[in-house]
């Protein structure tokens, strides 16, 4: 017997503005045709003005709780994975723990930009498996429109705002790859890339900063490296891409996600896609793709699940997960 860290309930929340491609050339040297084409996005919500992190992830966390049919109170922790907290401090995982009324355990963000929502599931079952915690809510949530520079055309198209939520909690399993629950994680970091994807601002200049990105270079490890970890991720978990049944990728651009299907052997129709509606929302791309996949109808309980991003640090990592 082992214990497991299992999916509970699942829920998101996008803003309700949304862009469409049109918008934006309507105001600068760009077309529906290049954005779709080159990353299969068609429209992106953006949150409104005053509208923040906290207040997306709340809204996603208390989805997560109705359809677990728990109270905020029933859990241990909050784990928000996010890049745009409200503030520099405190955390944006304490204002959402304010904004639900939980008034018990303990709150915190983990920051490894896209990648993050795959850092944070590793962490909340790290504090499961160790008995620190029994339930955990993990969040991704993001503003990523409150970065761009909406001069610099190759990045302000891409991204998107939006948050989802998982509450995971410690339950028996038999120690096997049948077990439900995460059975494998896989995590890299190599901070010789911090230049390919940054915001250059933050503390050190006394400014929040605008996002700065080599699209081309962040492109090509993102192929080879999100397949690599996905197959070390199965690997460890003594599966291979033939037991997957969906791959629900960080939802960045539709030819990585082809690609790295393609690389693991997996074929389009066991991917779950929503890049083409939310854009790239970075930490909340993959919660966001967990609860679309679930309201969709496509992940069903004791579905196979490898999860897998990579964005600035460079971060990147994989987990492998039974619903
Ligand atoms: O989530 C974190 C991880 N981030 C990512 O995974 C993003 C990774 N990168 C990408 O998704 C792609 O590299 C992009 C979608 C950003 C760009 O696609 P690409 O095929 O790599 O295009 P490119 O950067 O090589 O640019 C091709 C051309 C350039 O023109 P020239 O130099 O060939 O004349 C750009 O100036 O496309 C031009 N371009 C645009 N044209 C119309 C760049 N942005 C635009 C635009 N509209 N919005």
């Amino acid at each position: 017997m082992t214990i497991r860290a299992v999916v509970q309930g699942v829920g998101h929340y996008l803003p309700a503005r949304i862009v469409e491609n049109a918008e934006f050339a309507a105001k600068m040297d760009t077309s529906d045709e290049w954005i779709k084409t080159r990353s299969g996005i068609e429209r992106r919500h953006y949150a409104a003005e005053g509208e923040n992190t906290s207040d997306l992830g709340a809204a996603a966390a208390r989805a997560a709780l109705a359809h677990a049919g728990l109270q905020a109170d029933d859990l241990d922790a909050i784990i928000l994975a996010t890049s745009t907290a409200d503030l520099t401090f405190p955390s944006a995982a304490s204002m959402i723990q304010a904004k639900i009324g939980m008034s018990v355990g303990f709150a915190f963000d983990v920051q490894a930009v896209c990648a993050g929502f795959v850092f944070a599931l590793s962490t909340a079952q790290g504090m499961i498996l160790s008995g620190q915690a029994r339930r955990v809510m993990v969040i991704g949530a993001e503003t990523f429109s409150k970065l761009m520079d909406w001069e610099d055309r190759a990045s302000c198209v891409l991204f998107g705002d939006g948050a989802g939520a998982v509450i995971l909690a410690a339950e028996q399993g038999a120690g096997t790859s049948q077990d439900r629950g995460i059975l494998a994680t896989d995590l890299h970091s190599d901070g010789q890339f911090k230049d390919l994807l940054y915001v250059d601002g933050g503390v050190s200049t006394g400014q929040t900063g605008k996002l700065r990105m080599q699209g081309r270079e962040v492109f090509r490890h993102a192929v080879e490296k999100l397949a690599e970890t996905a197959h070390a991720a199965l690997d460890k978990a003594g599966l291979t891409g033939e037991d997957v049944n969906w791959i629900v990728p960080h939802q960045a651009n539709i030819r990585i996600i082809e690609g790295t299907a393609k690389r693991m052997q997996v074929p389009m129709d066991r991917v779950v896609v929503t890049v083409q509606d939310h854009g790239n929302t970075s930490a909340a791309s993959i919660p966001l793709a967990l609860s679309v996949g679930v309201a969709r109808g496509q992940i069903k309980r004791g579905d196979l699940i490898v999860t897998e991003a990579i964005g600035g640090g460079l971060a990147w990592g994989a987990v492998v997960l039974r619903w």
